[in-house]
């Protein structure tokens, strides 16, 4: 994809941001531990949308920003990036999975550059006891052995056994890379603050914006089940179930993903 990049000033420093196309502004997060490579297969999108994609901060180009804190810190990070990018504009803003915490972490503490959510193979609960241990257990192994063993043990859980033709499918190739690229300090960093990301269930109940959300029929992670929950608390959200997609949903089919994309960016009021 044809991007400009630009570096928007974050606290702690700046972040690199991937621009490219025309139309109103979508907001793209990566998720973890990935960077805005990911959205590779959106580009089509950039002739009815500027396609705003961040590296977080730690992530992709992103090494000059300081450490993740939390959640709620990458939501103040994409509010900064929206002023700087489309001043004055209300984003639609899509995240998938730790990119979804984010987006929700947006919608809650910054409606006013939000005109629109994209939910994707994510959740709104916090983590479980369980998770965190997970999450505990695997900062620990990038500390000893590097970005590498986070490939290893991510990339056969995050595609659908359908989608994916084994680890040297395409997709699962450069999924391993961008996971091996990524920074060990970082992934460490993001682990904490994905565990201690608060429960978004109650906070979520406010939000007043058309929501859609994606999920892979087959997506381990954050399966169809946590998502079919949101339209209780999110009264705008509708729930679309991209069958053989596993995780990534945005990776795996991209033309059915951008086509739900480009039917809800056609739906939103311009001046919503
Ligand atoms: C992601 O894809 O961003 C992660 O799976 C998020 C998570 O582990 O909760």
């Amino acid at each position: 994809m044809k991007a400009e990049t630009r570096h928007v000033a974050v606290r702690g420093g700046s972040i690199a941001v991937h621009v490219a196309g025309e139309g109103p502004p979508l907001v793209c997060i990566h998720g973890f531990p990935l960077d805005h490579r990911m959205w590779a297969f959106q580009e089509p999108l950039a002739d009815v949308a500027t396609l705003v994609m961040p590296d977080l901060r730690g992530f992709g180009e992103s090494l000059g920003a300081g450490p993740i804190e939390s959640i709620r810190q990458l939501a103040d990070d994409c509010a900064a990036v929206i002023r700087a990018v489309v001043p004055g504009e209300r984003a639609v803003v899509c995240g998938l999975s730790m990119g979804g915490y984010v987006a929700e972490h947006l919608a809650v503490h910054h409606p006013e550059v939000v005109r629109g959510l994209i939910l994707v193979d994510t959740r709104i609960e916090a983590d479980t006891d369980a998770a965190r241990a997970g999450r505990r257990d695997l900062a620990a192994r990038v500390a000893r052995v590097g970005s590498r063993i986070a490939a290893e043990a991510m990339v056969p859980k995050l595609l659908a056994p359908t989608s994916d033709q084994g680890r040297r499918s395409p997709v699962a190739e450069s999924l391993h890379r961008m996971i091996l690229e990524a920074d060990p300090a970082t992934i460490q960093q993001a682990l904490a603050a994905l565990a201690d990301r608060p429960d978004m269930t109650e906070a979520m109940r406010a939000v007043r914006v058309p929501t859609l959300l994606i999920v892979g029929e087959e997506d381990s992670i954050t399966p169809p089940e946590v998502m079919r929950s949101i339209p209780q608390v999110v009264p705008q959200a509708s729930l679309a179930v991209l069958p053989g997609c596993g995780h990534m949903t945005p990776m795996e089919d991209p033309e059915a993903f951008n086509r739900l994309v480009r039917g809800f960016l056609s739906g939103i009021p311009a001046a919503s």
